[in-house]
């Protein structure tokens, strides 16, 4: 019978079998639920030859960093080395404004703060001719099915985190969470003992809120933005909507400017959209009706907190046409 107990069992003997009794393996970390739970299982399995790297890219909302760093690693025991990346990606991301840009500046920094840590983990063994041989990969079954159904060869998905490593890393792949769906990740999460913020935590892209800013991305632009992202996740966890909603990107319109009138005077600030939606997988999707009196609190919130906004508008775009993200 499935139980969450005897799959992770399972799951654990398998990773054993594959990375052997000296093998290393890294695993990076994005915060999210399929990378966290994957990373826990060969943690058991295997304990302190895996290495987890997080990339701190400085894109990251607000209380993610901690998450990581506290929760997972008081929850796995897991060893952590953490890349201070913000400054190299925020000068790399400096006046690029064109969404596939930043996306592929990302991508690519993201590689370099993973070879870094790579070094990093190895150090001295690597003039012993030590390698680290496996990457550990929350792949999921979707996933497997999406990209052909191949393992164990390079199929890593270019929306992944650590997409596109380069050929000469040769690292093998360890996927523990191939024939499982979302929800079965998140029983076998639960059943290692990850805290709930981590497991039940709604999808975020890759890079982060780059792709939710129309427009270059500033530290200002980003503090901003982390604020409003902030509100509108208190607010509709305290309307109880989580369940409900598959994610809720929040977007500062950074190009554009609209006349409001705040306090004593006029202002000529930005718009911060509001883009709930509801899904089954995020390939299509339809926007949530959130209840009006949730949306004016947040609005209210948002246009009172964060500073230099003043306005708050709501997509009411499915997908298709509309993406999800808007970048
Ligand atoms: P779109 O915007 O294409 O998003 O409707 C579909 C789902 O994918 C997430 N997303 C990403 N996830 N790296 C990721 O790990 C990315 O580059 C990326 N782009 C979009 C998005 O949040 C949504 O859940």
């Amino acid at each position: 019978t499935w139980t969450a107990a005897n799959i992770a069992e399972s799951l654990i003997a398998d990773v054993k079998a594959q990375v052997g009794d000296d093998g290393l393996a890294i695993c990076g970390l994005s915060g999210g639920v399929d990378s966290a739970v994957a990373a826990a299982l060969v943690q058991r399995a295997i304990g302190d030859r895996l290495t987890c790297v997080f990339v701190d890219h400085g894109l990251l909302r607000a209380g993610e960093r901690e998450q990581v760093q506290t929760d997972f690693v008081a929850a796995t025991g897991a060893r952590l080395v953490t890349v201070d990346a913000e400054e190299k990606f925020l000068s790399e991301l400096d006046g690029v404004s064109d969404p596939e840009t930043k996306r592929k500046i990302i991508g690519r920094e993201f590689i370099r703060s993973f070879e870094d840590a790579v070094s990093e983990v190895l150090g001295d063994k690597a003039e012993s001719g030590k390698k680290v041989d496996f990457l550990v990969q929350g792949t999921l079954y979707p996933d497997v099915v999406e990209s052909g159904g191949g393992s164990g060869t390079a199929n890593i998905k270019s929306h992944h985190n650590v997409g596109g490593l380069p050929e000469d890393l040769e690292f093998k792949l360890v996927e523990p969470l191939r024939l499982l769906f979302k929800d079965e990740v998140r029983a076998v999460g639960r059943e290692l003992g990850l805290p709930e913020e981590i497991v039940a935590r709604q999808p975020f892209p890759g890079p982060g809120l780059a792709i939710r800013i129309v427009g270059a991305v500033t530290a200002d632009r980003l503090e901003l933005l982390r604020k409003a992202d902030l509100i509108a996740r208190e607010e509709l966890s305290a309307a109880g909507l989580d369940g409900q909603i598959w994610q809720c990107p929040v977007v500062l319109l950074a190009d554009v400017r609209s006349v409001g009138v705040q306090g004593d005077g006029r202002t000529y600030g930005h718009p911060i959209v509001l883009r709930p939606v509801s899904s089954e997988d995020a390939m299509t999707a339809d926007w949530t009706r959130v209840p009006y009196e949730v949306l004016e609190i947040i609005s209210t919130r948002i246009t009172n907190e964060v500073p230099d906004v003043n306005r708050v508008v709501l997509d009411v775009t499915s997908k298709p046409p509309g993406t999800i993200e808007w970048e």
